[in-house]
């Protein structure tokens, strides 16, 4: 059987975890591929929410297997304390979460050196989640001082690696940012207990989830972030680091592209982002304030307001054509429920050109302004409908145009937070 890829179409936060959630019960394996901690995957069944910031969220699914693959950065204790306040709400971890050996492991320098680099003059503030994520991906890299998780459960070889790694950092945290240096003993310690505590997780994922799809089980794969944040095809250099497009699903939880069948871009019926950097439907002032509040649009890790704004199919294009997307899951069109009208951003004027295109210059972005098809709102609730003929029509009309424009089929759409506030289309 094959595996199918859920990812972030826009700049995050479009709903994958609810998405991914409604698919987990037609799959075995659910694995996460990218990013690390700085994602917040919210799901909600019956009264409780959970938010996922380590573990797929497919481990609400009794029976299913969830894994960390080899391409994810790894916070220990935020990895531990998911686990442990998953066992206490009754959802055993045991035998059905595994993560991979080769993952590399964020250290709280890499979050102190976040935080001065953010802060530092000479840098470009991205406006991060904080989590360490880029210092540790770059550690990863630079191949000096990256610490795996199989690192953890070697005490000696830990112990060498991060007396090693901690004074080259505390050179940099003093001398360049003339910080305090950290002591490196109390982080030693932790570690350990973090490995001795995480062991019985550790696996070979690659050799796990390539024996599961051997054994025709389907494999889901959990993208983090969105398209526009990957580090090579984003709004560089305010995105991520790491490859949140399909292609990273494959690096990331070691398995082919000829297993790849389904790549489903997750897009909300408008579009929002966090942190730094451009967005040309973005809506300021009112409109903007009153989508937010519509949508409760605060980040779930860092809780910071999202800003806001209409549909760009210009992305959705550039995603299509990125990750191969094979249909779109579109999520909150609840929200638009009171709009008495939408606006569609189809492309871009840029001086006297028109753009059909995503530019990939951000200077070209920053003078492009975004050319508008109206649409009529429907003014009328849609959480309660499950099928698309029950939609009302003007619903029906901006759901059809969406899918026009993004050219991808429309495969699932979501009215709700709760998993059956869907309506399947395929
Ligand atoms: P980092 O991933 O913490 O390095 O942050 C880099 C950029 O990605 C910032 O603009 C963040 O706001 C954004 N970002 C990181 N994770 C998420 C997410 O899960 N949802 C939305 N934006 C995110």
């Amino acid at each position: 059987m094959p595996a199918n890829i859920v990812l972030g179409a826009q700049w995050g936060d479009e709903g994958k975890a609810k998405v991914v959630d409604y698919l987990t019960s037609a799959a075995d394996v659910v694995v996460r591929y990218q990013g690390g901690a700085n994602a917040g995957h919210t799901v909600v069944t019956g009264d409780t929410e959970f938010i996922f910031h380590a573990i797929p969220s497919g481990i609400m699914h009794e029976g299913k297997i969830c894994v960390v693959g080899n391409g994810v950065v790894v916070d220990p204790a935020v990895m531990l304390d998911e686990i442990a306040e998953l066992e206490a709400k009754g959802f055993s971890v045991a035998n059905r979460f595994f993560l991979s050996q080769v993952a590399h492991v964020v250290m709280p320098y890499h979050k102190v050196l976040e935080k001065a680099g953010e802060e530092s003059e000479t840098s470009v503030a991205i406006g991060t989640t904080g989590r360490g994520i880029g210092p540790a991906y770059r550690d990863k890299v630079e191949r000096s001082h990256g610490v795996r998780v199989m690192d953890l459960l070697d005490p000696a070889r830990l112990r060498d690696k991060l007396r090693a790694s901690i004074s080259a950092k505390n050179e940099i945290l003093t001398k360049v940012f003339g910080q305090e240096p950290l002591e490196a003993g109390p982080i030693i310690d932790a570690y350990i207990g973090y490995g001795q505590r995480l062991a019985p997780y550790v696996a070979d994922t690659s050799a796990l989830l390539n024996q599961a799809l051997d054994q025709g089980k389907t494999v889901l794969c959990e993208g983090a972030q969105g398209t526009l944040l990957d580090i090579d095809h984003g709004t560089y250099p305010y995105v991520t680091s790491s490859n949140t497009t399909a292609g990273g699903a494959c690096t990331g939880a070691g398995i082919g592209p000829t297993r790849i069948a389904e790549v489903v871009g997750v897009t909300k019926a408008y579009t929002t982002r966090v942190g730094n950097g451009p967005f040309p439907t973005e809506l300021l002032g009112e409109e903007g304030e009153r989508l937010r509040a519509l949508g409760r649009e605060f980040g779930a890790t860092t809780g910071r307001p999202r800003r806001c704004g209409w549909f760009d199919a210009a992305i959705l294009r550039v995603s299509t054509r990125i990750n191969g997307l094979t249909s779109i899951a579109l999520t909150r069109l609840d929200i638009l429920d009171q709009c008495e009208h939408l606006k569609l951003g189809i492309g871009y004027r840029c001086g006297d050109q028109v753009l059909e295109e995503f530019p990939a210059d951000p200077q070209v972005l920053e003078q492009c302004e975004p050319i508008y098809e109206e649409m009529a709102g429907w003014c009328a609730p849609t959480t309660h409908v499950r099928r698309f003929d029950d939609l009302p029509p003007q619903a029906q009309a901006y759901v059809k145009r969406i899918a026009e424009l993004s050219r991808a089929p429309v495969s699932l759409i979501s009215v709700g937070p709760e998993r059956d506030a869907t309506i399947p289309l395929a």
